[in-house]
């Protein structure tokens, strides 16, 4: 066992997480993941409605007893969701832990602290993880570059973003964006981090409803095969090299404009690759860290597995180099 101020704090016995994962993270893994003692997260966003939400909280409470968390994602957007209906939805299925991300959580948190929720805030610096801290988040998750989906502007690196965070805060801190195995969980909790949080990782689980096409290209692809899209725009997301990414890249890169790309972007195309398994059909969110998985294990033996082998190397090998 891994105890950490993470696992003490959000009531989780194992210091993983399962991310918020737009069209993946639903009912089904998010419950296997904290059914096995980590932390499994329902992307609210993923659900059309608040209503389709609550039933989703629902879903996953029949197939586990153990707690699970909501990712809230809070992006600009011309035509923004009902972001307070949904933290309404979140609220009264009796779900205790949010994930928050995107922008701060400052406006949602008078509510969430009102309802006794515990907030993981993710974000991608030491001074966003700062002010998430001054608003009173109960932990945060620091994504660093090496993330699927956004990894922000600034290109730091775990290896550096996570000690860096440690330095100077005082609350639990979880290590996210390219880490998939034991290994990853030890170095993450030698930099200073109370745990991990994957994305990739865990869409290559079989709990995960994605079509096997997709894990199978996880599996294949090497830490090479990301590109980094929307660059010249300032919201660079980290999506699997394909046929349309590949082009947006050079799209924006000739002076295109977002208008230009949108369609080829959009969301629905996303999950079109997930539902179909035609890997070209649109982007989609993919980290680096698919160069370092090579199966699709269930969600629990996966995070056994992490457990026990990091209890292995920080016994072991570690222990080893002590003279
Ligand atoms: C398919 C996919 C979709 C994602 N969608 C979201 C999202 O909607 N909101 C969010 O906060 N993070 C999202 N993420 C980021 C993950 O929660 C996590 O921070 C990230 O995957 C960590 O990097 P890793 O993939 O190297 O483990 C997504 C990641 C993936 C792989």
């Amino acid at each position: 066992m891994l105890k950490t101020r993470f696992t003490e704090t959000f009531g989780v016995t194992h210091p993983i997480v399962q991310g918020g994962m737009q069209w993946v993270g639903r009912a089904e893994l998010a419950a296997a993941v904290s059914d096995a003692g980590a932390l499994g997260i329902i992307t609210a966003l993923t659900q059309p409605t608040p209503e389709a939400l609550a039933g989703e909280i629902a879903k996953a409470r029949e197939l586990t007893d153990k707690p699970f968390g909501v990712n809230l994602t809070i992006l600009p957007s011309i035509n923004p969701p009902p972001y307070d209906e949904y933290r309404h939805a979140i609220a009264e299925s009796g779900v205790k832990i949010v994930e928050t991300a995107g922008a701060s959580p400052e406006p949602h948190m008078p509510f969430f602290k009102d309802h006794g929720i515990k907030v993981l805030h993710k974000c991608t610096s030491v001074r966003h993880a700062l002010r998430a801290e001054k608003v009173g988040v109960d932990g945060v998750s620091i994504d660093g570059f090496e993330c699927a989906g956004h990894p922000g502007e600034d290109d730091i690196p775990g290896l550096v973003l996570i000690p860096a965070a440690a330095d100077k805060l005082s609350i639990p801190i979880i290590a996210s964006g390219g880490i998939a195995d034991e290994r990853g969980l030890v170095a993450a909790l030698a930099l200073g981090a109370d745990g991990v949080n994957m994305g990739t990782r865990f869409m290559s689980t079989q709990e995960s409803w994605i079509h096997q096409n997709v894990k199978d290209r996880i599996v294949e692809a090497t830490e090479r095969e990301t590109s980094l899209i929307f660059r010249p725009l300032r919201n660079t997301a980290r999506v699997a090299r394909n046929e349309i990414s590949t082009k947006v890249v050079s799209m924006l890169d000739e002076g295109a404009q977002f208008e230009d790309i949108r369609e080829l972007v959009a969301g629905v195309r996303g999950r079109e690759v997930y539902e179909s398994g035609d890997l070209d059909a649109g982007v989609w969110s993919v980290g680096m860290v698919q160069g370092l998985i090579q199966d699709v294990p269930s969600a629990r033996e996966l995070v056994e597995r992490m457990v026990s082998g990091a209890e292995q190397i920080i016994n072991g090998r570690l222990a080893g180099f002590i003279n």
